[in-house]
């Protein structure tokens, strides 16, 4: 079958499939079949499909997630490495890292991402601002190995570390901001089947109302914070009063939240005594 032919199969069948954006899919799919820019499968539908195209597109069909396919995600103008095992970085994830640059921080400010998973955040952060000394956390041993991954091939120093972030591990440490997407998902909210089937429950899921890690945060938090330090959460949809609350009543000072490009509540922001 010729190239022309399968992007339009392709994309009749992963739009019955119900699959946003089905063509742009089925060309980046072929795309990365073919490892070439996406123009050159619009430009060559003369080319035979290989077997291997319609194998991904099978798969796509099955709800893998297409980042897991193609292996990569675009992340604030960066390309992660990404697969199974860690979570796909996310565009509203992207207000964290801006609400962060946003801050008047000392200008080697020591930085800790909570639940890297690919280190979207904290390599986002440490290129931005070369002068701050970022480390970065996860439980999983796949998303720190993902996260150095990805450090390296951005050129990026950082300090990535594993470990469980609710046994307050960090002790001895003093940062002047903390940041974290923890998990946030509760037993009962819905999960499209790219995420609930496909992406770690580790990085979902937070107990039954999803507020279990802020709960822990707005605790350990203070412990691993120099004075007047800051600590910004992505919080899930209608989460910001709740987490703005149980951070109020922890100590903390809490700042008007920063709302994402659909205009919800998106980063929590609040400050240590
Ligand atoms: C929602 S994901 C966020 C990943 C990444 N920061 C992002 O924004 O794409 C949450 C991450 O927290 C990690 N995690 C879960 N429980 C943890 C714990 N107790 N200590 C440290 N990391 C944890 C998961 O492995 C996962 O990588």
């Amino acid at each position: 079958m010729t190239l022309s032919k399968w992007l339009r199969q392709a994309t009749a069948a992963l739009a019955e499939a119900g699959i946003e954006s089905p063509a742009l899919e089925s060309q980046v799919l072929a795309a990365h079949a073919f490892q070439v820019d996406r123009t050159q499968v619009l430009v060559h539908g003369e080319w035979p499909v290989p077997e291997a195209l319609e194998t991904l597109l099978q798969r796509r069909l099955a709800r893998e997630p297409l980042a897991y396919l193609t292996g990569q995600r675009e992340f604030f103008g960066h390309r992660f490495a990404v697969g199974p095992g860690v979570l796909i970085p996310r565009q509203e994830t992207e207000t964290l890292v801006e609400a962060a640059l946003a801050l008047e921080l000392p200008a080697h400010a020591r930085v800790l991402d909570v639940g890297t998973g690919s280190g979207c955040i904290a390599i986002s952060l440490a290129h931005a601002r070369p002068s701050w000394a970022v480390s970065a956390l996860d439980i999983s041993l796949v998303a720190v190995a993902y996260a150095r991954r990805n450090a390296t091939n951005l050129g990026v120093s950082i300090d990535v570390l594993e470990g469980d972030a609710l046994d307050g591990a960090l002790a001895s440490v003093r940062f002047d901001l903390i940041v974290s997407n923890p998990p946030y998902v509760g037993d009962d909210d819905y999960l499209p089947p790219e995420v609930r089937h496909h992406e770690p429950p580790q990085a979902l899921f937070a107990g039954e109302d999803g507020l279990d890690f802020y709960r822990r945060l707005a605790t350990h938090g203070l412990a691993w914070l120099e004075p007047r330090g800051w600590m910004l959460l992505e919080v899930g949809d209608t989460q910001a009063n709740a987490v703005e609350r149980l951070l109020a009543e922890a100590g903390w000072q809490v700042h008007p939240a920063t709302c994402d490009l659909s205009g919800i509540a998106r980063v929590v922001r609040a400050q240590g005594p």
